[in-house]
Order: structure tokens, then sequence, then C-alpha cells
């Protein structure tokens, strides 16, 4: 098939990861006949340094056009003050595309139990997808006294005081919410809905919905939990969950708490979807869950796994190659069983290899599978 993907890097060990998934991607082409037409453009503070802005129109006019966005990171060590900031890269791409259901799967390796900081036994039986809304709430509150700013630091009399706006509509809840439950029914069909209802007017309308979408889904067991009581359970007993469906900022602090059971923030792809249809599937935005990881860039540390994971998620999602990306999946397995790592999840003292050398050994073993099934 031909296809095009966007590809933006971004910043810190971005381009690191990102180099590796996108030759994984390359070698998908040429082992099974696809042509895959890559491009790419800046976000970031590149981009920032080029434009003024973390993303330019124009990035944002090639996103529009590719079948998928094959992302990065973005970040700086600190960025405090008014001016732009890397992050508002991703807020743009999330909005314009309306990309509100960002699936993070767990499911932690065999060969990489040990490297969890969990003892083995609870992680048994640990395969679980969080569904994290992503294009509303806290992240882009809508104040009544500011249209259009999210959040503000204010002088009030003769106090400084700073808001921001946890704001959700019934349709972005249920979106969210119904993705959730239709991908359950593909699994183990039993959806945690996760909130802060004793507290939060947001979370009591989030159970309304949770109810409603539940009730026609009668295939689909389902449960509310609360979010302090499912940090607690994820470490408790993982195997215990299917899909999670939850608020954006929940989402986000999860899914890191989460990554430890894989072993490494490191080792998580996700995939950010919409409703906009590609030939293949549907339209998204692929990415490692860590971030820029600038304490280590450009030194051939990062853990590519997560970035070439989320390219298998590009392939069976937007380009609907579920077979390639079950191979890539595989290789990935397949190479950690051997015994490469990276640093961060290389935990009995074997030696280390580099970022790049890791996408090597994952491309090596791609041909080597194919060769055994000509
Ligand atoms: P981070 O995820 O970048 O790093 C946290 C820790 O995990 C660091 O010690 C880092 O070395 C390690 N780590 C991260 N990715 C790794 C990998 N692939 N292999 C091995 N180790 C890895 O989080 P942070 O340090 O809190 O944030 C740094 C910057 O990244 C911030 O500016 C933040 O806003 C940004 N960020 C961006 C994204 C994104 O682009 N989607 C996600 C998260 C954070
Ligand atoms: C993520 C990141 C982003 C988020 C930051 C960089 C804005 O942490 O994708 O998980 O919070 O959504
Ligand atoms: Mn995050």
């Amino acid at each position: 098939m031909n296809a095009v993907i966007m590809v933006l890097a971004g910043d810190g060990t971005g381009p690191e990861v990102t180099d590796q998934a996108v030759e994984v991607l390359e070698m998908v082409a040429e082992l099974y006949g696809h042509r895959f037409m890559i491009r790419t453009g800046l976000v970031g503070m590149d981009a920032i340094e080029a434009y003024g802005t973390a993303i330019s129109e124009d990035t944002l006019a090639g996103c529009a056009q590719a079948d998928a966005i094959l992302f990065g990171a973005v970040g700086g060590v600190a960025q405090v003050g008014d001016g732009p900031r890397p992050e508002q890269a991703l807020f743009r791409l999330r909005t314009s595309f309306e990309l509100f259901a960002n699936l993070r799967p767990v499911r932690p390796f065999g060969a990489l139990v040990d490297a969890s900081p969990l003892k083995p036994e609870y992680l048994k039986g640990t395969d679980l997808l969080f569904v994290r809304e992503l294009s509303a709430g806290l992240y882009y509150g809508h104040l009544e006294t500011v249209p259009g700013k999210p959040s503000e630091i204010r002088r009030r009399g003769d106090r400084i005081e700073a808001i921001d706006t946890l704001l959700y509509t019934e349709d972005e809840i249920e979106r969210v919410v119904r993705s959730a439950f239709e991908l359950a029914g593909a699994r183990r069909r039993h959806v945690t809905s996760v909130d802060k209802a004793n507290v939060l007017s947001s979370s009591v309308l989030w159970r309304r919905v949770v109810e409603r979408v539940g009730r026609e889904h009668p295939e689909v067991s389902w449960e509310h939990l609360l979010v302090d009581t499912c940090a607690m359970r994820l470490i408790r007993n993982p195997a215990e969950f299917d899909v999670i469906v939850t608020e954006n900022l929940f989402g986000d602090i999860l899914t890191d708490e989460a990554s430890m059971l894989a072993g490494s923030i490191g080792m998580l792809p996700s995939a950010s979807l919409g409703s906009r249809r590609t030939p293949g599937g549907v339209f998204g935005l692929y990415e490692p869950v860590h971030g820029s990881a600038p304490d280590i860039a450009r030194q051939d540390r990062a853990n590519p796994i997560g970035a070439i994971l989320s390219a298998a998620m590009l392939l069976r999602h937007s380009l609907g190659l579920a077979s390639e990306a079950a191979a890539v999946e595989a290789a990935v397995e397949a190479v950690l069983a051997d015994g490469f790592r990276t640093e961060d999840i290389a935990y009995d003292g074997g030696t280390a290899v580099g970022t790049a050398e890791l996408g090597l050994r994952v491309r090596e073993q791609l041909a080597i599978t194919d060769q055994q099934n000509q």
C-alpha cells in the first residue's frame, strides 16, 4: 500500500528514538512491498527558534495531508515564563485533529519481568490498555472570566492567585467512553472507569455517561474506581485491569506509574486517535509515552522500544497493516528474549547496548523472520 507518514521528531531524545522507529517502518515497507512517503517537520524548540511557535501552520497543514503522524517528544530541561512552550505543539496537534482517545497499552514482556521494580508474581497476567481522554479537561479548560484562556496567574486585590479550569462537556466524555467500551469488546470485556467523583463535578458527570454507555454494552462488565485507589491497585494487582478509561490529567499520571510494570518509561508506546478515517483505518498521532529525556539526550542511551512499538501501532490503526504490526512486536519480543537491552532495562548486569544498536537488532530480526517465512 501507499501511505504518507509525517514525522515530527522534536527535542532531546525525540530524534534518536524516532530515527529507529522510522528505520523500522522503512524495513517493513521493503519486506512487505509497501511504499511509505516519509515527510518531516519541526516541532518544539527548533520550531520556536525557526518560526516563533511550537508548530507552524505549514507543518499542521502537512500533517493534515498525511495518513498518520509519528511523533518523538518535545520539551527542554525547564521552561517557565510567558513565551511559547515546546509542549504547545502537542496541544495544537491534539485539538486540531480532535485526537480525543489516547491508547496506552501496558503489557510487560516476559523477558523483562525482572526489569520492573515489582516482584514478578505481581506482574503475572498484566495486560491492560489505558484510554486516556486527550482533548479536554484541565489541559484546555475555559475560564469564564477570560474566554479562551485556559489558565492564568493573576493579581486579585493584594494577593496573587492562579487558576486552571477542569471543564468537560457530556459529548467529550461520551466519545472517549464509547471508544473504551468498543476496545474492551475486542479484549477481555471489562472497563474500569477512573475518576474522583467524591470531589469533582466533572467526575459526577463522567459517571453518569459511563453508566449510560455501559447499559448499551451488556457484553462488557464495568466498574467505577476512584483515581487514588486506582493508583494503589495498579501496583497491588495490575492483572485485574483490562481497559482503564479516564480523564486527561489522571491518565497522564497513571500511565507513567504503569510504565514501571513494563520495566521502564522507555518501553511504552501510544496512539492518539480521533474519528477521521484513512483508507486503512483511522488518522492518528503515534508517540512513545516518555518525554524528551534531556538528561540522556544525544548520548545513544535512550530506549527506542516505546517509539518502535508506536510505529507498530501506526501500522495497525492508521494503515490497517495488522500482520506487519504484529511482526514488529514479535521482533521486539525476540530481541529482548535474546538479551539485548538499553541501560534502563539492563537490570541483570549484562552489558547495555545503545539506542541505534537496539533498533538495528529489531530490524535484523524482522528480516530473519521474513526469510524464515519465505
Ligand atoms: P521524561 O519522560 O523525559 O524523563 C523522565 C526520566 O525517564 C528521565 O530520567 C529520563 O532519562 C528517563 N527516560 C525517558 N525516556 C527514556 C527512554 N526512552 N529511555 C531511557 N530512559 C528514558 O520526563 P521529564 O524529564 O519529566 O520531562 C522532560 C521534558 O519532556 C519536559 O519538558 C516535558 O514537558 C517533556 N515531555 C514531553 C512529552 C511528549 O513530548 N509527549 C512527554 C512527557 C514529557
Ligand atoms: C504526555 C506528556 C504531555 C501531557 C506533556 C508534555 C504536555 O506528559 O504526552 O504524556 O501531559 O500530555
Ligand atoms: Mn506524560
